[in-house]
């Protein structure tokens, strides 16, 4: 992407790591700035996409710069949502530096910031120019960051490829260990899953839904824990949960709740919410959402790992009891099963 001015945005957290070697191929290139904001979801907020803004505008950066994203989701949002704003938009190129980001938040186009009332209620689609995924900065990054990460990629094997989320099962130690060829094979399949779906409903109409398997359930956990909850680590307890729902509702294939707790144990992720979550406050949360429709939630839920199930209308969501949500909450709660008197 040649630019006049490339603006890299990173983290306080990443900069100092890998901002340098950036920052100076880019330096080789035209003029360059580095704009550092504290790591953290926080930072996904007005006050930083106004203060980004008004730096790029005193830098004197215009429509031919070029915003490039150093970081993990949180940059990306952040840097996206600039970039899809600054003078009407201007190109970006995502340098994804979390296993997420790599597998996730880098792909697809969504770009936003968080705001009082919710997570992600304001941004806009914007796709980057170009992704530039390098697994080795992968080295530094904490091992509770590298299992948010996983949880995303169980998802991709849940929603379209079976024999992937069993290869991640079996290669479960390698991938803790940073093995770099299996870290990659990771990288480049859940990629190929998201690309595709996004790229068959780039405007989230339909089947994109499917990438919020787990999702409904995870942001709810994130809202009650005040997002103390890496979002990762919500979509873990999400996936099992809604899962498991789907199958008492009649949705989802006995047996595949089991499978997914199976694989996210072996990648060291709980399928448990954090001890002393109110299981009503969950669900208080799911009925609140501004991304509900008519206040009642919709679920993407698996039919059988690999496959999703449709909605009678053709539709990718589907509403759930809340009995069979609670039942289910309560299931992750206490590794029990609610008895019928309870459904
Ligand atoms: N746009 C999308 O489609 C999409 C999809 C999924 C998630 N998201 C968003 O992504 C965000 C979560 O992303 P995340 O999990 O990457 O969080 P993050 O950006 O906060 O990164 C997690 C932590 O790891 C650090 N870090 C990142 N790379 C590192 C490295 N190589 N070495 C050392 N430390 C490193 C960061 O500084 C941070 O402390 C959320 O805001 C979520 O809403 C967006
Ligand atoms: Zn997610």
């Amino acid at each position: 992407v040649g630019a006049a001015h490339y603006a890299v945005v990173s983290d306080a957290h990443v900069g100092p790591l890998h901002a340098a070697r950036v920052h100076a191929a880019l330096t080789a290139a035209g003029p360059a700035s580095l704009h550092l904001v504290p790591a953290g979801e926080a930072s996904k907020s007005r006050t930083r996409w106004a203060e980004l803004t008004d730096a790029l505008l005193a830098a004197g950066m215009g429509r031919d710069g070029c915003l490039v994203a150093l970081g993990g989701g949180v940059v990306g949002d952040l840097a996206g949502f600039v970039a899809a704003t600054y003078m009407r938009g201007v190109p970006l190129v995502q340098v994804p530096t979390s296993l997420l980001a790599m597998v996730d938040a880098s792909v697809g186009g969504k770009t936003g910031i968080d705001v009082p009332a919710g997570k992600n209620l304001v941004g806009a689609f914007h796709q980057p120019r170009l992704v530039l995924a390098d697994p080795d900065v992968l080295a530094t990054l904490p091992l509770a960051e590298l299992r948010a990460g996983l949880a995303e990629a169980v998802k991709h094997g849940l929603i379209a490829d079976a024999d992937y989320l069993a290869g991640i099962e079996a290669e479960a130690d390698d991938l803790l260990a940073r093995n770099p060829a299996v870290l990659e094979r990771l990288v480049h399949r859940s990629v190929e899953i998201k690309a595709a779906v996004v790229g068959r409903d780039p405007l989230e109409a339909g089947e994109r839904a499917i990438l919020n398997a787990g999702h409904t359930v995870a942001h709810a956990l994130e809202r009650v824990t005040g997002y103390e909850l890496p979002h990762g680590l919500a979509v873990a307890v999400g996936l099992v949960v809604e899962a498991r729902a789907g199958e008492s509702a009649g949705h989802t294939a006995d047996g595949t709740a089991d499978r997914l707790a199976r694989v996210l144990g072996a990648l060291g992720l709980a399928a448990a919410p954090p001890a002393g979550t109110d299981p009503e406050a969950v669900l208080a949360a799911m009925a609140t959402d501004k991304k509900g429709r008519g206040g009642r939630p919709r679920y993407a839920l698996p039919e059988a790992p690999g496959r999703m199930a449709r909605a009678a209308d053709g539709g990718w969501t589907l509403p759930l009891d809340e009995a069979h949500v609670r039942s289910a909450l309560d299931h992750a709660r206490t590794g029990l099963s609610a008895g019928p008197a309870d459904v």
